[in-house]
């Protein structure tokens, strides 16, 4: 790597963390119960929701139960459910009308990431009082003041109800763009575990290992603070104790709950530290070949975190020291070491693979590499920045 590339990208790096400093990054109050929706919305001052979630969202137990609370609270609400995976303009725009017909005052979203990201689009859009989200995309070009959101993650992974992005899709043009400001993070995110109970193994694994890239890549990074470590390091510590225990079965309450409030604590600390290489990569597989995120991170991170090599390995022996996996007298090397050779198992016992099985070709791989370092560079402090062959070298190694 040319040493006067890398000196700029860490600079520009070490700018926007200090520039971050003086950005107020508010955290969500949790609330840990469907029914607790009626009291956060008495506290935020609204008067009729707007619930934002997808077809079949809209036909499960908990809908009915959050329903039910607001019913028995005298509330009156709105449903828009039909968020799409990856949210595109055009169900955010019916989301938007949903809204104003409605004369809804605030947002509460139920669901996985897409459903989050549309409410955080729909409030975008209310506040910045316009139909077209193309105006808002990148950093900090939300306009006004956002009407309340309260946040209920049905699954365990993606913390988006603490994050202040959203992705979304203009189907028209085939892009898709980040919109990024503090103001996105909710007010609010209800984590109440019962709505995972009957989470599928496959979605469990994937997603709680995105969690865990969420804390791994967090925590690595040079753009870390005292609570983006901690959040980190206590969300592995959590997946530690519970995920293995949850993908087996998902009936058991305590683990569930382990789980949900590490996908929380995990998206707090990557908000302010940023994600890595595995993200980067990840992202770039998803667009082209349509690998599922975290399935896509699960399989990426041993070889990425290998790749940093002895740059790594203080940071890594503490993550090891943290969740107990060897010796403490041992050298940071070997428990780096070990904590990579824990990352393979871990995923093997989630029924993770550990390639990605032919799933793309050698010569994909320039491709999805320019790609990942676009993403990548200069934004994400990672603990080594690596050059386009490192990167097409992990995904040699990963394709199987
Ligand atoms: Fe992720």
């Amino acid at each position: 790597m040319n040493p006067f590339t890398v000196f700029a990208y860490r600079f520009i790096q070490k700018s926007l963390h200090v520039a971050l400093f003086f950005i107020k990054m508010p955290e969500p109050k949790r609330y840990s119960l469907l029914l607790d929706l009626p009291k956060c919305l008495e506290e935020a001052k609204v008067h009729k929701p707007l619930i934002v979630c997808d077809s079949t969202m809209a036909k499960l137990p908990s809908m009915a139960k959050l329903i039910g609370g607001l019913e028995e609270a005298n509330v009156p609400y709105a449903v828009y459910s039909g968020v799409v995976p990856n949210p595109t303009f055009g169900c955010i725009k019916e989301g938007l009308n949903a809204f104003k017909e409605n004369g809804c005052d605030c947002i509460v979203s139920l669901g996985g990431g897409s459903s989050i990201d549309c409410a955080k689009s729909i409030a975008t859009l209310v506040a910045g009082k316009s139909d077209d989200l193309a105006r808002f995309r990148g950093l900090l070009k939300v306009k006004g003041k956002l009407c309340p959101h309260v946040a209920i993650p049905t699954t365990a992974g993606s913390g988006s109800e603490a994050t202040p992005a959203c992705v979304v899709t203009d189907e028209e043009h085939s892009d898709k763009f980040a919109i990024e400001s503090p103001k996105l993070i909710p007010g609010y995110a209800i984590l109440d575990d019962s709505v995972l109970e009957g989470c599928p193994k496959k979605l469990i694994a994937a997603t709680g290992m995105d969690a865990y890239t969420h804390a791994l890549e967090s925590y690595l990074n040079c753009s870390r603070t005292g609570k983006t470590k901690a959040y980190g390091i206590k969300a592995m510590q959590l997946l530690e104790k519970s995920l293995k225990d949850f993908y087996d079965d998902p009936t058991v309450q305590q683990s569930r709950a382990d789980v949900q409030l590490a996908s929380y604590l995990a998206g707090v600390a990557f908000s302010r530290a940023f994600v890595g290489y595995a993200h980067a990569l990840s992202h770039s597989l998803g667009g082209t070949f349509h690998i599922a995120h975290g399935l896509a991170n699960a399989v990426l991170l041993p070889y990425v975190v290998a790749a940093f090599g002895k740059k790594a390995y203080k940071k890594l022996a503490r993550v090891s020291d943290a969740i107990k996996l060897c010796d403490a007298n041992l050298p940071n090397e070997a428990k780096a070491k070990a904590f990579i050779a824990h990352l393979i198992k871990l995923n093997e016992a989630l029924g993770i693979p550990k390639t990605f099985e032919g799933a793309y070709k050698k010569e994909d791989i320039p491709a999805l590499v320019e790609h990942a370092y676009a993403e990548a560079n200069p934004g994400y402090p990672v603990p080594r920045i690596l050059s386009r062959e490192e990167l097409s070298r992990i995904l040699d190694e990963a394709m199987g």
